[in-house]
């Protein structure tokens, strides 16, 4: 592995002076899956994730053609839509993809300058800036367009002081499951098709003005059968991290193949979310319902000879099927989820790190080795 930020931060910090100047980025503002019913996909991560009812729209707010529930647990915020109409561009998305991510919308602190300065450098134009209103204040939101018919929305909410956005009303729900313990997004990562990872990499270097964070190649992550190519683009502070897999020659099908043959092309593969308790977060998240990836017990048997000390018991982590990896700066624990839909599609990563900035690179193959094993079931590998 050819790892970049920890031997020349000095030269990254010096490229990001640049980058930050034309899109500072203060965080994930929100992220938007179009589903096929929302109002019970809303239960399902509140149930399910611990998710927390934030903000509605919908017939009773004015809005005819949609509608549309806001989730927050601390500062991971879901919009979930879907339409109220047979036609229209949200049904041809939910039709082609299944229920999947349309945007990632990013924390700005000016969505105009944000947009002019993407566009210039050779953004697609999603949506010109816009500013909406109410009696709580004025959003200002912009768009462009990323892999696949996926969007990043640009916000802008200092002169707001809602639930959400203008259009939304507080969702007051008696139904309030306890929290699992989830922080903030830690990276998204997107899946496109063959031999386009580094077309999309240079589109986040160049337009968005990110970095590459971390490298390996299809030799690093590969088992008999799966392979993919990864590059990790993260924005100048670090808060967005951004790695775009591409499938690679194996044996049988990639698991990133598998994802692009479903998803109908370029789209969200993971959602990684943060904890700084994952055997509290994975006992709340199993006690609602929530599916992982069956690890091989024999991970355990040599994993402290893999990665040294680590404070956690190794028989609670075996219990729980909870993944362990070590970089040059401290350790992480992650867990993967089985698909959250019906197609083999979207899932979430559960982490915690403890140091680590890498994104778990040595337990690739052991992940490999149970998505193989799920791949197998569908009989798509
Ligand atoms: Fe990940």
């Amino acid at each position: 592995m050819k790892t970049t930020y920890d031997n020349s931060s000095l030269k990254l910090k010096k490229e990001f002076a640049e980058a930050e100047d034309f899109l500072p980025l203060n965080g994930t503002d929100y992220v938007e899956l179009y589903v096929g019913n929302a109002k019970q996909a809303a239960h399902f991560y509140k149930t399910a994730f611990g998710f927390q009812s934030v903000a509605y729209s919908g017939l009773e707010t004015g809005m005819k053609d949609r509608v549309s529930y806001v989730l927050q647990q601390d500062k991971i915020r879901l919009v979930l839509t879907s339409p109220m109409e047979p036609h229209g561009p949200i049904n041809d998305h939910i039709n082609t993809h299944g229920d999947g991510v349309k945007n990632v919308a990013l924390w700005v602190d000016d969505a105009t300058k944000s947009f002019e300065e993407t566009v210039k450098r050779g953004a697609e134009v999603a949506f010109e800036p816009k500013t909406i209103e109410d009696d709580h204040g004025k959003v200002v939101m912009s768009g462009i367009k990323t892999y696949g018919e996926t969007v990043h929305i640009f916000v802008e909410r200092s002169a707001y002081e809602g639930p959400f956005m203008p259009g939304f009303r507080k969702w007051e729900s008696d139904y309030n499951p306890q929290p699992a313990g989830l922080k903030f997004i830690d990276h998204m990562v997107g899946n496109v098709g063959w031999g386009e990872m580094n077309k999309w990499v240079d589109f986040y270097a160049k337009v968005l003005g990110f970095a590459q964070l971390v490298s390996f190649d299809d030799k690093d992550i590969s088992t008999d059968y799966t392979a993919l190519m990864s590059k990790v683009m993260t924005n100048g502070n670090g808060r967005i991290k951004f790695p775009i897999n591409e499938p690679a020659k194996g044996k049988k099908k990639s698991q990133i193949e598998e994802y692009i043959d479903f998803y109908k092309g370029a789209g969200v593969q993971h959602i990684a979310v943060a904890t700084d308790d994952i055997l509290t977060t994975i006992d709340r998240l199993k006690a609602g319902g929530v599916e992982f990836l069956y690890v091989p017990d024999t991970y355990y048997d040599d994993l402290l000879d893999r990665v040294g000390h680590i404070d956690e018991e190794i028989e609670e982590l075996r219990k729980r099927g909870i993944l362990v990896d070590r970089d040059d700066e401290g350790y992480l624990l992650q867990l993967f989820t089985k698909p959250v839909g019906d197609r083999p599609t979207l899932f979430f990563e559960i982490i915690q790190r403890k140091g680590a900035k890498s994104f778990g690179k040595g337990n690739f193959k052991a992940l490999f080795e149970a998505i193989e094993h799920e791949q197998e079931l569908r009989g798509t590998l």
